[in-house]
This record gives structure tokens, C-alpha cells and sequence, in this order.
């Protein structure tokens, strides 16, 4: 790890305003020092106590931890609750008709719901699920654009006890295929069609293409909701109407008593190896996990209105829409659309609409508005806002500071927030109103978190040093194992090499004078796009999948609006392409990528060389790509290279 240390010297630190402090959920640094000391001092008592004060039981645990199956931990595992009823019929004796989302469509169209309406849309659906015999472990996967019935299908799917897999709607038919098929799901949820910034993406048709050719025989039913008025192919006997199914079914239907530590829902996300991994949640960890964070984290008040613009797709859009917002009885924002349409000035406009008072969002997101119109934010009210947050990637101090000052009015705190899809729910991000931050710092872990920075061998390293990210003890919301996988669980995660003990993140940081923590990015071979994972493995077995290639090796290179960019170095089976051959060639592999995976993993660059630069041994040497992909000149030493000569091939662009 001695390669890994910090060039960032950043010194503005901005501490909170006392009128902040003074209405915050944890008010002042003491308050985060009380609680931080009361985890250390008794860590079961710490969470047993959270967890007994946050969540309802139907059944109380009298068991906190047990660790007796290490690194399969389980909690309050002999209680039982249900994650829907927390979300929802806990709230409707005093706040029934309390907005739960506001909808805002792609046209602009407006809807609010209320907990009560929501309730019966969640029992609705949740009765229709039963009526097709779908229940306690049954896998759903569920494919469906950013609307209000996606959360709904979630939900209801919890309220049964089924374990939902939701799967981004902008992954292709193979990424679908692959997980339900992991998955063994009884039934795919989607929609005709989703819509976003102005065009239809046909997710019926994806989700028919992903099933075509019996790939999938577990799925017994496809259940689409119609978006548009477009009519999809449709297979009798196997697909069904949302409003067909949910007529006249019962406004109400008893949660499911689940046990604790029954899977909530799988999702699957890259590593480093071919195929995506299976995380598994529980259901009273992973809630306690998503709703205490975000009280403490967004500093959450009763008045809030709070947008995460993530989508259900990917774990924010678990835990900070689907469950954790919920849990807390908010007001929040669904967003069907794009930020730049119909213009770049969408998601200001929604701020001064709604009157949104936390807004959280990705650093990529931020970087592209502020290319696409830095000054834009100036023409709306944003008054309302209080609190912003970012995740997915390190924040650069420029677009921190623009955030901070064009957007917040240099009024509101920033939550930096640093956590994965293993891990639930926030690990290391400041409570706003008990810490000062810093542009491009994580901060301090959660009260509860004993995250720490350590070399090869578990030893912690001294501040101003790389290591790696590590959690020293397990907590509620971490991931329990890798669906159908619990080797490759125990082995990518709590390795050997640091005794089995710690969490291992797969990220790399280092902490300043002031015990600070910095992300440095990632220390496998996981690049992060646009604030999303994406395995180079993944991409690569996608490339060799295409009869055109031989082989193929995918590294990341900076890019100023993604964070990092795809760059495939390629070998054909015939010659090497050149020209504009070699460009047909490229075109058509990035397609192909598309195809296979999603946009998301599309190469913004591909390479052709005779041979990849390997040793002697045949490792294929991917410091080298990584040099030639960003334009460096190689001044690494190359003396163990088998065939030095592929450099310079491999240096020409076309
Ligand atoms: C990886 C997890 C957590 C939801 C979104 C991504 C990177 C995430 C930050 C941050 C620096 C961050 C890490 C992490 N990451 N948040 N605030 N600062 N890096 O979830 O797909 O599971 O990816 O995203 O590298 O390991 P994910």
C-alpha cells in the first residue's frame, strides 16, 4: 500500500452555524462523543438499545449478537417485526394523511400520497402477490422505472415476507437474466414502458428478451404496470396487469411476522470477479441500519422534505427512499426524469416546486450541472434547502465548494457519505450538527462504527498514510452473505489475511491530524462510474463473450464528469484493426457492452493490440494499462514484461 498516499492538501474546514446546532438531533461534538463512548464502552447495549427505541416488534429479541457462526453474524435474531408495518401502519395513527412521496413525473406531472394511501396500495398489491401464490421466501425481481409503484411493489413484497431483487431499469436483458436466474425468482415485476427525459425505454420487452428461450424456468409470472398507453407482446398465462391484478383485492393485509434475520432483499452488485454478488440483507439490521442513519445523518426533522434523487436500482435507492425515509414517517421526493430535461435547471426547479429541505445527490450528477449551467441555480428560490449530502464517490473540493456556495447559500452543512451496498446504510459521514467538514472528507464514522485504516497485516497506519478501509467489529446493517455464495462471502470480505475478524471494505483511505478520514477509491479491480460499481472482470468476460474476441483487458482512466471512464484494450482472433476498420470494430463492441450489461458499463474507449502487455507468467500487467489509458508516459519498470514491444502499440489511438 505504499503507493497509495494523499496529495490532497485541503485546509477550509466549516464548522455549523449555531442556529443549526441548536435544533440538531445530535447537537455539538460532545453529543456525538457521548454516543460514540457509549458504543465503545457496551456495543451490545448500544444497538440493542436502537434497536429496541426505532423499531417495532411483534415478537422482542432478548439476544443482541451472536457471533457464534462468525463472519455470519446474526441480530436480535430471535425477534420478529415487519419491515412494512415499520414503514407504514406504524404511522397511520397520527399521521395518516402526512404526505409520504410526492411524485414528480418526467412531464412534470404532479402526485401526492399519503401514508394511508400508500397503505393501501402497499395491502392492494401485496394481496395480489398472495393470490398468485407468491410468499414468505419467495425471490421477486423486481425491473420498473422510478414511479411511486416501485417503492409499492417493495414494500408489499416486504409486508408478505417475500425477498425482493431489484434490478436498475437501466441494465440490459443479459444483467437481467443472469439475476433471476441467481436469484431463482417466481415472478418478474416490471412496466410496459418507463419514461425518462422525454423517451420511452421499453422495459416489458427487455424483461420478455431477458426470459426468451425458457432461460429462466422459476418465473411463473411477469406482473406489468402500465405506464404508457404502448401495448407490449404479451405471453398469456404468464403476464398480467398491475390494475388487473389489484382489482378489487383488500385495502388491507396483515404483515408477515418475520424473523429477524430473514432476508429483506438481495442486490447485486459488481466485484471483482465476472459475475455480480448477490448481497444479501436482513430485515431488523439492515431497517435499523437505513432509518437510524437517517435520522442522525440528515439530521431528520418532522417537516422535512427530503430528496435523494438515486434510483430504487441501487442500495441509496433502498435505503434513502424505499426504506429509510419511510421508516422515519418523512415527506419525500420521487423523481421519474433526467436532471437535464427539459433543461439543466430540472432539479433546482423541483427544489423551489417542492420546497425540498435535504437534498441528496452524487457528486457525478453535480459535476455535470455544473458544466451544464454553473450560474442556473441563481434563477430559483432554494431557499428551503437546509441540509445537502452526497455519496457514491469522493466529492472533488471544486464541486464541494460550488455546492456548498451556489447551492446551499453557503447555509447548509454537507453530509459526505461513505458507505457501500455491503454495508447498508451510512458508515463514515458527519452528523451535521456535531462536527465541522471538510471539502472532500468523509469525516468521522457513525457512533457505532469502529471503521479504521490498516496495512497487509491488520496493524492500523499513522495518520497521513494509505491502508486499507476496514470495520473492526460487525454491525446491524451489514451484509449477511452472498446469495448461493457463502464462500466467496467469507472470503471477499472477512479474509484470512486479517484473521477473519475485520470487514474488509475493498476501499483505500487514509485519516488526518485530526482522525479524519479521506477515500482514496478502490483496491480491487472495481472501477466506479458515474458513482456506480462496475467490475473490470465483468466487462471484460462481456468483450471475450463477442465472437470477434480474443481477449480483453478493462481498466478506468480519470473523466472529469463520471469520476472514471471504461478503457478496453482488446485482441481480436483475426489481425489487428486499423483505421477505419478498427473504428467499425470499436463501434460495434461498445454496442455490444451496452447490449450485455447496460450503457453504464459501455467502454468510452477501445484499443486494439496483436497481445496485452503480460509477464512471464501470463499475468496480464494492468498498472501499464492503467499508465497508457490516462496518456502516461511508462516510466514503471517493465523488466518482467514478456513482450515489451506491445507498449507501443498499445499507446496509438486511432
Ligand atoms: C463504493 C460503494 C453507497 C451508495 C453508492 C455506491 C465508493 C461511496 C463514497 C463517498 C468516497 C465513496 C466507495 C465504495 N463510495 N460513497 N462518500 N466517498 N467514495 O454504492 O455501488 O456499493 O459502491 O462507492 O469506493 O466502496 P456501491
Amino acid at each position: 500500500m505504499s503507493g497509495i498516499e494523499s496529495v490532497l492538501k485541503e485546509t477550509r474546514r466549516f464548522p455549523p452555524a449555531a442556529s443549526f446546532v441548536e435544533h440538531a438531533t445530535v447537537p455539538g461534538r460532545e453529543a456525538y462523543n457521548v454516543l460514540c463512548d457509549k458504543a465503545v464502552n457496551d456495543y451490545e447495549g448500544f444497538w440493542g438499545e436502537l434497536a429496541r427505541e426505532l423499531l417495532h416488534w411483534q415478537k422482542p429479541f432478548s439476544r443482541v449478537l451472536d457471533s457464534s457462526q462468525a463472519p455470519f453474524f446474526r441480530w436480535f435474531d430471535d425477534g420478529e417485526l415487519n419491515a412494512s408495518y415499520n414503514c407504514i401502519d406504524r404511522h397511520l395513527p397520527h399521521k395518516a394523511n402526512k404526505t409520504a412521496i410526492i411524485f414528480e413525473a418526467d412531464d412534470g406531472q404532479v402526485e401526492h400520497i399519503s401514508y394511508q394511501q400508500l397503505h393501501d396500495r402497499v395491502a392492494r398489491f401485496a394481496n395480489g402477490l398472495l393470490s398468485l401464490g407468491i410468499g414468505r421466501g419467495d425471490r421477486v425481481v423486481i425491473y420498473m422505472p422510478m414511479v411511486p409503484d416501485a417503492v409499492v411493489a417493495m414494500q408489499a413484497c416486504a409486508r408478505i415476507g417475500a425477498i425482493h431483487s431489484v434490478v436498475f431499469g437501466g441494465f440490459s436483458a443479459g444483467a437481467v437474466r443472469d439475476r433471476v436466474q441467481d436469484a431463482g425468482a417466481k415472478a418478474v415485476i416490471t412496466a410496459n414502458e418507463g419514461l425518462r427525459g422525454g423517451k420511452s425505454v421499453p422495459l416489458k420487452a427487455t424483461v420478455d428478451d431477458a426470459l426468451a428461450d425458457a432461460a429462466c424456468p422459476t418465473v411463473q409470472h411477469v406482473i406489468v404496470l402500465q405506464r404508457t398507453p404502448a401495448q407490449p407482446a404479451w405471453q398469456p398465462g404468464r403476464d398480467l396487469w398491475w390494475h388487473e391484478l389489484t382489482q378489487g383485492q383488500a385495502d388491507h393485509c396483515p404483515p408477515v411476522a418475520m424473523n429477524a434475520e430473514d432476508p429483506l432483499f438481495i442486490l447485486y452488485t459488481s466485484g471483482s470477479t465476472g459475475k455480480p454478488k448477490g448481497i444479501q440483507h436482513s430485515t431488523a439490521g439492515y431497517l435499523l441500519g437505513a432509518l437510524n442513519s437517517y435520522r442522525w445523518i440528515f439530521d431528520a426533522k418532522e417537516n422535512d422534505v427530503f430528496w435523494c434523487t438515486a434510483d430504487v436500482g441501487w442500495i441509496t435507492g433502498h435505503s434513502y427512499v424505499a426504506y429509510g425515509p419511510l421508516a422515519f414517517g418523512a415527506t419525500q421526493i420521487i423523481f421519474e426524469g433526467v436532471p437535464t430535461y427539459p433543461d439543466a435547471g430540472r432539479f433546482w426547479q423541483m427544489i423551489e416546486r417542492h420546497k425540498v429541505s435535504i437534498f441528496y445527490t452524487a457528486p457525478t450528477a453535480i459535476r455535470s450541472l455544473i458544466k451544464l449551467g454553473a450560474k442556473l441555480p441563481q434563477q430559483y428560490d432554494l431557499s428551503s434547502l437546509r441540509l445537502l449530502g452526497s455519496v457514491g464517490e469522493p466529492i472533488n473540493p471544486e464541486a464541494w465548494m460550488w455546492y456548498y456556495e451556489v447551492v446551499g447559500g453557503s447555509r447548509c452543512p454537507i453530509v459526505d457519505t461513505w458507505w457501500q451496498t455491503e454495508t447498508g446504510s451510512h458508515m463514515i459521514a458527519p452528523m451535521p450538527g456535531s462536527l465541522d467538514i471538510k471539502p472532500g472528507s468523509c469525516t468521522l464514522p457513525l457512533p457505532g462504527i469502529l471503521a479504521d485504516i490498516v496495512d497487509e497485516a491488520g496493524a492500523p497506519v499513522e495518520p497521513g498514510k494509505g491502508g486499507f478501509l476496514v470495520i473492526k467489529k460487525p454491525f446491524p446493517s451489514l451484509v449477511r452473505t452472498i446469495w448461493n455464495d457463502p464462500d466467496r462471502f467469507k472470503k471477499t470480505y472477512f479474509p484470512d489475511e486479517f484473521n477473519g475478524e475485520y470487514y474488509l471494505a475493498g476501499d483505500s483511505a487514509n485519516r488526518d491530524e485530526d482522525g479524519y478520514f479521506w477515500i482514496l477509491g478502490r483496491v480491487d479491480d472495481v472501477l466506479n462510474v458515474s458513482g456506480h460499481r462496475l467490475g473490470t472482470m465483468e466487462i471484460e468476460s462481456s468483450l471475450v463473450a463477442n465472437p470477434l474476441v480474443a481477449e480483453a483487458a478493462v481498466v478506468g482512466k480519470p473523466h472529469d464528469i463520471k469520476g472514471e471512464a471504461v478503457v478496453a484494450f482488446v485482441v481480436l482472433k483475426d489481425a489487428r484493426p486499423e483505421g477505419e476498420e478498427a473504428r467499425r470494430i470499436a463501434a460495434e463492441l461498445k454496442n455490444w457492452v451496452a447490449h450485455e450489461i447496460g450503457k453504464i458499463a459501455q467502454p468510452d474507449e477501445i484499443r486494439f493490440g496483436d497481445n496485452l502487455p503480460k509477464t512471464r507468467s501470463g499475468k496480464i500487467m494492468r498498472r501499464l494499462l492503467r499508465a497508457i489509458a490516462k496518456g502516461e508516459a511508462i516510466t514503471q519498470d517493465v523488466s518482467t514484461l514478456e513482450n515489451p514491444q506491445i507498449l507501443d502499440q498499445l499507446q496509438q489511438t486511432q
